[in-house]
């Protein structure tokens, strides 16, 4: 599939469903603490994402049953929803969720602190959503798409950190997935040019080990091969001739 340029009524239309899921990560994570079921969770995301006359988007993607993904501690994506997962003091929580606004998509995922964690975890949260912030320093017209991913990765390797292989971000429009695909590490070749009205989905996943992962028997949920923790910061952004516009925050 080609990348899409998106028209001013595209990307206006991508603005709206960016500023709700903004909305509705805020107000999901309010309400997220210990004691929670990570069904729980997904119920609520559901309404809120209703809420604003929003569809869902990860609702029946592929099957997935749920409309946010709940990543908890070694739990890197794709953490299904369920009773039988408790949120407790000390986690740390990745929730990804995308809406489906007028046609249009957006997609963001945040990793948030549960009650008191350690400082090794801090660290981890706040590295990997800065990596976003230097990887998206080269997201304008002019760069070339794995000048992002160069970026996200050489920062967080710096700390020690292993950043995820197997999964990757991706560009977005009607469709949650869209070409290009965006690897989250250092590339051989520069990649496509990037273009004023591409919409993109960035999204590093870095574990504090090891960058390897396994599929557990769920078939969704992606875990850390080590078992080390594992953050996730994602936004849907729109390229400009100058700075990138961060639509989801
Ligand atoms: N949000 C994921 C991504 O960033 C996709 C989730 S897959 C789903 O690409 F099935 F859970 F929707
Ligand atoms: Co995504």
């Amino acid at each position: 599939m080609p990348v899409t340029i998106k028209s001013e009524r595209e990307i206006n239309l991508m603005r709206e469903a960016g500023k709700i899921l903004a909305r509705v990560h805020e107000e999901l994570a309010k309400e997220v603490e210990a004691g929670m079921s990570s069904y729980e969770i997904d119920k609520r995301c559901e309404e809120i994402i209703r809420s604003y006359d929003c569809i869902p988007s990860f609702l029946g993607y592929e099957g997935y049953p749920g409309s946010v993904c709940i990543s908890i501690n070694d739990e890197v994506v794709h953490g299904l929803p369920s009773k039988n997962k408790i949120i407790k003091d000390g986690d740390i929580v990745s929730l990804d969720t995308g809406v489906i606004w007028k046609g249009y998509q957006s997609d963001a995922a945040r990793t948030l602190a549960i009650g008191e964690i350690s400082k090794e975890a801090q660290q981890l949260i706040e590295v990997t959503k800065q990596s976003f912030f230097e990887g998206i320093k080269f997201a304008k017209e002019g760069y070339h798409l794995y000048d992002i991913s160069a970026a996200i990765g050489d920062y967080a390797e710096k700390f020690g950190y292993g950043v995820v292989r197997e999964l990757v971000g991706h560009g977005i429009g009607t469709e949650m997935h869209e070409d290009p695909q965006i690897p989250n590490f250092r590339q051989k070749r520069r990649g496509m040019k990037l273009q004023a009205g591409m919409t993109l989905a960035i999204e590093p996943m870095i574990n504090m080990g090891r960058p390897d992962v396994a599929w557990t028997d769920d078939d969704w949920t992606v875990v850390t091969d080590d078992g080390s923790l594992s953050a996730h910061y994602e936004n849907t952004i729109l390229i400009t001739k100058g700075e990138p516009e961060i639509l989801s925050l």
